[in-house]
């Protein structure tokens, strides 16, 4: 299914960027899209970490977006559920609102055994702004051509940004949708079909100090995480040092393959400069030259758009796959956190017991507590069980796949980089 997207892409970098001459701007984005959008073919893999065996509840962001300083996107629900007014709907959310529906499904209890999605991240356009800023400033010391060039660079790089956020913040959804439990909620319901936007504020002082001292029982939690101590359950120990592992080593592997994807992009832009050069050369050294240089600064340009593929392949397939699971191992671990403050609930409604016992004084209240305490951990280990080795066999199937296809697609561009070998039999 080809659904389109609209993007305001003027709008958006024309607003943020108060320094910017909107000439400037206008120049590079508005003239070869004359109404001010850019349709942009939607990712056909991009809800790849979902599974969508079932459709009683689809959901999709079908348009989106961009206007000063927010993204807009359109989610639309198709639906066989009695529990709709209609069967196929869209409402139009913002990111803090994305962000608000996370919060909630994180601070209900009866979801605490639960791997929560996490959450898309905000929508930044901040390197396109601060390479449009550049590139407006260098106009003057750059040909024409090389101009043209660059400006295509940073329209695909800002399509691609955006397409990625768009996908984000889709996945957060799918996954909800796609989830037995989390799918019949009823902020997600209102959610996905309340027309009016949610009025989610920002959060005031006390908030702010909550999630603070949230953050900090957090840090508190992570030393129990880490430290040797070992859990009575031997499966939630070894999750426990794998996912710790695990995490830090996606993060260190998301840095690199950042620098190795930015690396290929620079390559590409460095192209077009020697690409330029020769040309000039070319004009120059009319007789000597010419051809020579002209067929040189013509295979440079060839190459650019490979490296230029290479890079946003390695960004799509290899990149971005480390990222997703590093936040959804970060989840993970959240789960073992909120599991490790229900057995310290446990194990002090049990001491509690123990003094009532000793004391001899509402012992019934302290073992109705202490058997209240024990069944939920006993539940929550349980579910937790379950969604620990469901995210295992979704981790280790999205990440085979996602590298396969880097592969494949690496093997095809090595296998076109031949411009240089290839060209220098017309030589
Ligand atoms: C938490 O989730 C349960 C189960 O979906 C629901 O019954 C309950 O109302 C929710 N609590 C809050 C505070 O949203
Ligand atoms: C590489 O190119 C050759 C010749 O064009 C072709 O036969 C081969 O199938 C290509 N290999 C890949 C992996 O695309």
């Amino acid at each position: 299914m080809a659904i389109k997207q609209k993007l305001l892409a003027a709008s958006i970098l024309a607003f943020q960027l108060n320094v910017v001459d909107v000439e400037i701007f206008n120049a590079l984005f508005v003239s070869e899209n004359s109404n001010n959008h850019l349709d942009v073919e939607k990712k056909s893999e991009r809800s790849e970490t979902v599974d969508l065996n079932d459709n009683t509840l689809q959901v999709d962001i079908s348009d989106a977006l961009s206007e000063r300083e927010k993204v807009k996107f359109t989610v639309h629900t198709k639906t066989t559920l009695k529990d709709f007014a209609k069967q196929d709907f869209s409402v139009v959310r913002q990111h803090e609102e994305f962000i608000w529906l996370h919060d909630r499904f994180e601070e209900n209890e009866s979801y605490a055994g639960y791997i929560i999605p996490p959450p898309p991240p905000r929508p930044d356009f901040d390197s396109s702004r601060e390479k449009l800023q550049k590139l407006g400033e260098g106009e003057g010391s750059m040909t024409a051509e090389e101009f043209k060039k660059m400006k295509q660079e940073l329209e695909a790089e800002y399509l691609a940004t955006f397409k990625k956020t768009v996908a984000m913040h889709e996945v957060f959804l799918c996954r909800l949708a796609n989830h037995p439990i989390f799918r019949a909620d009823t902020n997600f319901r209102v959610f996905l079909e309340y027309e009016q936007d949610l009025s989610v504020r920002g959060k005031n002082k006390k908030e702010k100090l909550e999630t603070f001292l949230r953050s900090f029982s957090k840090t508190t939690d992570e030393i129990l995480l880490g430290s040797t101590q070992k859990d009575v359950d031997e499966f939630f120990d070894k999750e426990k040092s794998f996912l710790l592992d695990y995490h830090s080593l996606l993060k260190d592997a998301t840095l690199r393959a950042d620098k190795m994807t930015k690396a290929h992009k620079d390559v590409a832009d460095h192209y077009i400069k020697i690409s330029s050069c020769l040309l000039e050369m070319a004009t120059a050294d009319t007789n000597q030259l010419e051809r020579f240089a002209t067929k040189t600064a013509d295979i440079f340009e060839k190459a650019r758009k490979i490296e230029n593929r290479v890079s946003t392949d390695e960004d799509l397939k290899l990149s971005d796959t480390l990222r997703y699971y590093m936040r959804d191992t970060t989840a993970a671990k959240n789960l073992l956190y909120r599991r490790l403050r229900c057995l310290a609930d446990y194990e002090g409604a049990n001491r509690a017991l123990e003094k009532a016992r000793a004391k001899n004084k509402d012992v019934h209240a302290a073992e109705w507590s202490q058997h209240q305490a024990c069944e939920k951990f006993e539940q929550m280990s349980a579910k937790g069980k379950e969604e620990l080795i469901d995210f295992k066999v979704r981790r280790v199937a999205a990440i085979k796949k996602n590298l396969v296809e880097l592969c494949e697609l690496e093997l095809k561009h090595a296998n076109v980089t031949t411009p240089f070998t290839f060209s220098l039999k017309s030589f």
